[in-house]
């Protein structure tokens, strides 16, 4: 390591400086002691010299005050002593001290006014002192005593002083030299070298910095500077290697520059009932959860690449102390890149719009599974509440952005888009149904379908999982609303709005999630089982909400069939099942887990021997990261929704088997069956042909169980999430905002030049 002279310089200077001071400061006081005492010495003497000073003054001759001065020779500092007369005149001085003057001033002085005097001088380049006395008798002044020190003594401690704090300078500075080297240094020099190998691509991706403690912040720092751009750089790569084979692989990069550049500085905004992020405590701390919801699964990269504000029920019980007055905080948590505003719900609105309107009404509305919809007034009275609410905050959330962009999310806010429109014309505003749309017939029960459509047609762009949904839709808007339809491009036109409806197949992120390829899935699988405690040669898996769309049921039903069909599978096939308990406050959902838990025990019951079962129920939430083991060890995944706007479990199985292992067997009512043509579809009310999958499944030649899964791969990876937000932003980007008549006011939109939504594609349509 190289000091530069800055270094040296300020090292030298700052402690020398500072050894300096603190010698002078001890050598200034040393001195006063040292002549305080010389002072103190000669008065002692010079007063126990004053009778025979007076006797030799009053009658002696000269010989006796030779005499008498010349008994102080050879004394260690004591230069002398002197006898004057009552003028100051010299009359007697010890030999030796020939220098001093003939009436030294200090004499004068003492005489002058009968006191002791005593000064500093030098002689002959010799610093002195003396110490003068006046002498009477009978109260007449004769003469003085003069007691003379040689001082030069007094000088030691400036020159010692002086080589210590030299000595001291260098010292330190020395044993500071070799610290900095020591520690400092070598870190560096370390870490420097790492940065070296990382920009020469030698550190592989997630390769740790050596652990340098003194550096530990700054290492933290550099070490999530190196992920950023280790990724970056693979993802750069990966589109070099796309562009390569002309392919057009959607990444968060692309699609964070697509929106940017879409946005053209306006935000993102998001609104969603289920939030991405539930505080709560363990064991007193405060901890977090991402909650089971492929709506979030989905939003989550989007708003994470857009840097977005998230508008969301807050739920959890910490959810309050985690957020500020306004509700909004930083996340991710551990990783914070964009916003998230809690709306607060009452006890009352919860129940009304989440658990009554929302999930007793709309939900068994649009999918078909047989569970009778409920529709309560006040519980409509609540949903209307609450999207009000929901519109409140987000109003009060982009009041000062320029034509911000919504996507709107889900059941739970048809009325939003309408609600939003009316105040922000400037706003481009989508709402994405995460849900199947059924026929006409099906949704004409709802008392109030005429509402929740004029609703929805507020907003600029209405999207859906696939097309057969949108025709859904849009042929309940011909025989529900007033409305002109334009079904060459997929438009309704009521009021003055045009409103687009267009599929848009939801999907994961697909090896973005920061998920390291295993090493090998089948010691993963064997870890997995003993952990669980289950010998079994095949692993077939279920991951789903405890919900009755999901067909679980029917999926063990489906198991004991093929038990019975094929005994051979008997002690050797174990299913596992996980089930995240979810909206556990409704009888329906109550219901079925009792019947979920009772078919499994059942079944259990019918085929189990020594250790082995055929059905393992996990019946809680589980993270990404622990259900992604389960995906890795199954060697087949059954998906058996009676509907499902798209099912992401399919796609998340598909994404975690990068080891080409593993069949789908997927429903045929799932959104998903329409783009993953390699699953095997089933009916999953026909439990004949969910047993004759399983079985196929698990004797399919490997060659063709590799090539069915690197097919729905290749789909997966290519229509991934950001594929899915890219084309959904790009979609409502699109969407001129023209002067109308009769749009209300907003703050970006200025009064007397309200605005009003056309697509693009207008003028084609006509
Ligand atoms: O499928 C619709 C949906 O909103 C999904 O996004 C999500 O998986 C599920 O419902 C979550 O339900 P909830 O938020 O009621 O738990």
């Amino acid at each position: 390591m190289h000091l530069n002279r800055r270094l040296l310089f300020s090292l030298f200077g700052g402690v020398a400086g500072v050894s300096l001071i603190f010698a002078a400061y001890q050598t200034v006081g040393e001195i006063h002691t040292l002549r305080d005492d010389v002072q103190r010495q000669a008065l002692v003497l010079a007063e126990s010299q004053q009778r025979p000073a007076q006797q030799v003054l009053r009658g002696g001759s000269v010989r006796d005050q030779q005499a008498f001065v010349d008994q102080f020779e050879n004394h260690e500092r004591l230069a002398g002593v002197g006898l004057y007369d009552a003028e100051g005149r010299q009359l007697a001085v010890t030999s030796g001290l020939t220098s001093v003057p003939e009436a030294p001033a200090a004499v004068k002085k003492a005489l002058q006014t009968g006191r002791v005097r005593g000064e500093f001088f030098a002689a002959a380049f010799t610093p002195m002192h003396i110490l003068a006395l006046p002498v009477s008798s009978a109260g007449i002044l004769i003469g003085a005593v003069a007691v003379y020190h040689n001082v030069a003594f007094t000088a030691a401690p400036i020159w010692r002083h002086a080589f210590t704090s030299v000595a001291q300078t260098f010292l330190i500075v020395g044993i500071t030299l070799l610290i900095v080297r020591w520690s400092l240094g070598r870190p560096l020099h370390r870490m420097t070298q790492w940065l070296r190998d990382l920009h020469s691509g030698n550190i592989p991706p997630g390769g740790e910095l050596p652990n340098e403690e003194i550096f530990q912040p700054l290492a933290s720092e550099v070490t999530r500077l190196a992920t950023s751009l280790n990724t970056a750089r693979a993802a750069a790569q990966e589109e070099a290697r796309l562009r390569d084979t002309a392919q057009s692989i959607w990444t968060p990069e692309m699609l964070r520059i697509s929106v940017q550049t879409k946005l053209d500085g306006s935000r993102l905004f998001a609104v969603s009932n289920r939030e991405p992020y539930e505080h709560g405590y363990k064991g007193g701390s405060v901890t977090w959860t991402v909650p089971p919801s492929g709506l979030v699964t989905a939003l989550e990269p989007v708003l994470r690449a857009c840097d977005g504000i998230w508008i969301a029920q807050g739920t959890g019980p910490a959810d309050r102390e985690t957020a500020d007055e306004s509700g909004r905080l930083r996340v991710p948590p551990d990783h914070p890149q964009y916003t998230l505003r809690r709306v607060w719900l009452t006890p009352e609105e919860e129940e009304g719009f989440y658990f009554g309107f929302a999930n007793e009404g709309l939900w068994p509305l649009c999918h078909i599974a047989h569970t009778r919809p409920a529709f309560r007034a006040q519980d409509w009275e609540h949903y209307r509440a609450v999207n009000q609410k929901f519109a409140c905050a987000l109003l009060d959330e982009m009041k000062n952005d320029k034509n911000p962009l919504v996507l709107a999310q889900d059941y739970h806010f048809a009325l939003l888009p309408r609600m939003i429109k009316e105040k922000r014309p400037d706003a481009r505003v989508a709402i994405f149904w995460h849900i199947p749309w059924p026929n006409p017939e099906a949704f004409g029960i709802c008392p109030w379908q005429r509402e929740l459509l004029d609703g929805m047609l507020g907003a600029d762009l209405i999207g859906f999982h696939i097309q057969a949904h949108c025709n859904n839709f849009l042929e309940t808007v011909d025989r529900a609303l007033e409305s002109r339809i334009d079904w060459g491009h997929f438009t309704v036109n009521r009021q003055g709005g045009l409103t687009a409806v267009r599929p848009f197949p939801i999907s994961v992120a697909f090896g973005a999630d920061g998920a390291a390829p295993s090493e090998s899935s089948f010691l993963d699988r064997a870890d997995l089982l003993r952990e669980l405690g289950i010998e079994a040669s095949w692993i077939g898996l279920g991951v789903d909400r405890v919900d009755y769309t999901k067909g679980i049921p029917e999926r063990f039903r489906g198991i004991e069939r093929l038990l019975d069909r094929y005994p051979e599978y008997q002690g050797k096939l174990t299913f596992l099942q996980i089930g995240a308990p979810s909206r556990t406050h409704i009888k329906r959902y109550q219901d079925l887990m009792t019947e979920v838990q009772q078919e499994a025990e059942r079944i259990n019951r019918r085929f189990r021997s020594g250790s082995w079962k055929p059905i393992v129920f996990l019946e809680r939430h589980h993270s990404h990261e622990e259900v992604r083991r389960y995906y890795r060890a199954a060697d087949f995944c059954l998906v058996t929704s009676l509907h499902d706007g798209m099912n992401l479990v399919a796609k998340e199985y598909i994404a975690a088997r990068d080891d080409e292992r593993g069949v789908l067997i997927l429903s045929r009512f799932t959104g998903a069956s329409h783009e993953l043509a390699d699953a095997l579809a089933v009916n999953p009310y026909d439990t004949d042909e969910l047993a004759d999958a399983i079985h196929t499944a698990l004797t399919m030649p490997v060659g063709q169980r590799s090539e069915r899964m690197r097919r729905m791969r290749a789909v997966v990876q290519e229509h991934n999430v950001y594929r899915w937000a890219g084309n959904l932003i790009a979609e409502l980007a699109k969407v001129r905002l023209e002067p109308a008549a009769g749009a209300s006011d907003g703050p970006a939109a200025k009064p007397g030049r309200p605005v009003r939504a056309v697509m693009a594609n207008r003028a084609a349509a006509r």
